[in-house]
């Protein structure tokens, strides 16, 4: 057996798709760049979608479209991808990093509110590994405190908070179409989402050197653009999304069953929210002699994320965050994607089982 990760979907539509780019000649701010956005906001539920270059140039687009700058805090957990929190720092604002919820491993909205200082502008909640965060908390917090929520939904696609989809959530959601995503552009590729019309047209402005017509700058912006090519594929791989994001908990729900008697954790989903597992992830003692067994039975394993942000060489904080520092060392993500079969499913949770019942295997 050779079980990946993780693993991207290519049909023949998508092929023919990429072929009909190639041949139209047009390449940037096309037609298949506003029917992906059309039917992702459609997706969202939300008034606009702006296509961009990736999820790091949609968080930093957001960011700018906000007004975000110099000295100004920006409450980010410290247990996820550094992108949700390097664009601040690249406009010159300072992350503030906050523990996470035990269950759930999103941000926590206790934590926000003791990490609230007269200099925080805005929350950057993650819906991590595809749970969403309790955004009810997190909004009423942000809108006590006058401040801006930007959902990193980079994880999310399709997940649901109460009645609501991911991206709809905050003033601004950020999404990345990389690879291992629910949905891929097959490369890299990201979209804002939001209702209002004038974060919107800021967003797109700023992904476009500032422009409204072809050399006239009214903000300085840079080229974040997203291709025709990659929102063509956007666009096809969008149809399955709902499809996949089923089968993805179909087998959530089969690890749960599987590994339930084991030493191990297994996630939860609370129950106000639609899990999409982008990852599916155990917490486990001894994680590295797992991992290495399953590696030898040809089953890929990833840590997300083994170095939290405020341990990072690139970052300067000496913040303790004691939950996650504790989760960072025990964390496996299990093969997880909608092309994984039941019989794999099983060899995966088997081999598990054989490591637990019998570490020194
Ligand atoms: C939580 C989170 N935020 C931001 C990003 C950045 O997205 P991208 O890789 O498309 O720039 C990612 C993707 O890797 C992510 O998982």
């Amino acid at each position: 057996m050779n079980i990946p990760l993780s693993k991207m979907y290519v049909d023949d539509k998508i092929r023919q798709v990429m072929l009909d780019v190639l041949d139209s000649g047009h390449y940037i701010k096309g037609q298949y760049l506003e029917d992906f956005e059309r039917e992702f906001a459609r997706f969202c539920n939300t008034g606009f979608a702006v296509g961009v270059s990736s999820g790091t140039s949609a968080i930093l687009l957001s960011l700018m479209a906000l007004g975000i700058g110099e000295g100004d805090e920006v409450i980010v957990p410290s247990h996820t991808f550094i992108a949700t929190a390097s664009p601040s720092i690249f406009l010159g604002a300072n992350p503030v990093y906050a523990d996470i919820d035990p269950e759930t491993y999103t941000i926590d909205p206790a934590e926000i509110e003791r990490k609230i200082s007269p200099r925080t502008k805005a929350i950057i909640p993650v819906h991590l590994y595809g749970h969403t965060c309790d955004m009810d908390i997190i909004n009423n917090i942000a809108k006590e405190h006058g401040l801006y929520v930007i959902e990193d939904a980079c994880q999310a696609h399709g997940a649901i908070y109460k009645d609501r989809r991911a991206g709809s959530l905050g003033d601004i959601a950020c999404f990345s179409f990389y690879p291992a995503k629910n949905m891929t552009v097959l490369g890299d590729g990201g979209m804002a989402t939001t209702d209002n019309e004038e974060l919107a047209v800021r967003i797109r402005m700023l992904a476009d050197h500032g422009r409204t017509e072809k050399y006239l700058h009214r903000l300085l912006g840079l080229n974040f653009r997203l291709s025709e090519l990659n929102a063509a594929i956007g666009m096809e791989q969008l149809k399955h999304l709902d499809a996949w994001n089923e089968r993805r908990r179909e087998i959530a729900g089969k690890y749960n069953h599987l590994l339930s008697d084991l030493e191990l954790i297994t996630p939860i989903e609370k129950e106000w929210a639609r899990h999409v597992y982008y990852m599916y992830v155990i917490r486990v003692k001894e994680r590295e002699g797992l991992a290495s067994y399953l590696r030898q039975k040809g089953i890929q394993t990833g840590i997300h994320y083994p170095v939290p942000l405020h341990r990072q060489p690139c970052v300067q904080s000496d913040v303790h965050l004691p939950i996650t520092e504790e989760y960072v060392d025990h964390i496996l993500s299990l093969p997880m994607h909608p092309q994984l079969t039941d019989t794999e499913v099983e060899y995966v949770a088997s081999s598990i089982r054989e490591y637990m019942e019998n570490p020194a295997c």
